[in-house]
């Protein structure tokens, strides 16, 4: 499919603003928000995704937008449209609000259904990720690809908790431990559409996560699907991002990655606070 060229430039136009307003804002005195007993969002959060909504609905005013932090927004268009943006204003917002710069704006074009390009801005490293079905993935314009380990132990992968891993800690922390005991090393970064583009830079060679959001997932998913790598549901399903769970891999460690998470099962022995 060719696609608007307007649709790319205005996806890179909004994520290197939303990098611009997050580096001038880091370390001030941010108004924070609890969405549940460890979920927060912050005034940035919110200031970007309304700027990204104004922007999309001006130049694309029949486009519908999926965003994480004001799905009441009158730019929200109401679902019908053939065309979707998937908008993170801030990935890793935990580690934004905490000064870790470790975090990213997310942005996703969804035509008919399918995720048709993908942009994630890194402002801390000034790293611009950019995905195009059938085009390719790139770093800063340079062609991306992942890595070519065939040997889960010899790995280093990378998930993430999701909110409510106070309760389900048996389940995701478990699954953590089974990766641990297989791999060479597994990192938690924090934003899960920046560890996605790692997978497609080959810096890691998997991911897994569930219960994320199409928001989270999309620009990121068709990264590592355009850099040459492969994404799935937890049974080796056909990805789709509405799902929340994904596994991600360079290819070849796929079906060692499906294995673990097939063999796991919960000991049921960690708890959390009650
Ligand atoms: C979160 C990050 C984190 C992941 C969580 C996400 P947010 O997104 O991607 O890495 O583990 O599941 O919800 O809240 O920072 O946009
Ligand atoms: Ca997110
Ligand atoms: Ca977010």
């Amino acid at each position: 499919m060719s696609l608007d060229s307007q649709f790319l430039e205005t996806a890179i136009e909004i994520a290197v603003k939303a990098g611009e307003i997050q580096l001038d804002r880091q370390g001030s005195d941010l108004t924070v928000d609890k969405k549940g007993p460890i979920d927060i969002v912050t005034e940035v959060d919110v200031e970007i995704e309304r700027f990204g909504r104004q922007l999309i609905a001006k130049r694309f005013p029949t486009h519908s937008v999926l965003g994480e932090e004001c799905p009441n927004q009158p730019e929200a268009a109401s679902g019908s449209s053939r065309y979707c943006w998937m908008f993170d204003p801030i990935d890793g917002t935990v580690n934004y609000a905490h000064g870790l710069p470790i975090y990213c704006c997310s942005l996703a074009l969804e035509v008919d259904g399918q995720t048709e390009l993908g942009v994630v801005f890194d402002p801390s490293r000034q790293e611009l990720f950019v995905a195009e079905r059938g085009g390719g993935a790139r770093l800063n314009g340079g062609l991306l690809t992942v890595s070519t380990e065939t040997n889960l132990g010899d790995s280093m992968l990378c998930t993430g908790f999701p909110y409510d891993v106070r309760e389900t800690a048996d389940e995701v922390v478990g699954l953590f431990g089974s990766f641990v005991s297989s791999s060479r090393a597994v990192r938690r970064l924090g934003s899960a559409a920046l560890d996605l583009c790692y997978v497609a830079a080959g810096r890691f060679d998997g991911f897994w996560e569930q219960r994320l959001f199409p928001w989270d997932l999309a620009a990121g998913a068709l990264m590592i699907e355009e850099a040459g790598g492969r994404v799935t549901g937890f049974s080796g399903e056909m990805f789709d991002p509405r799902d929340g769970a994904i596994l991600a891999s360079n290819g070849p460690l796929h079906s060692q990655m499906l294995s673990v998470i097939q063999n796991f099962e919960p000991s049921h022995a960690i708890r959390g606070i009650d």
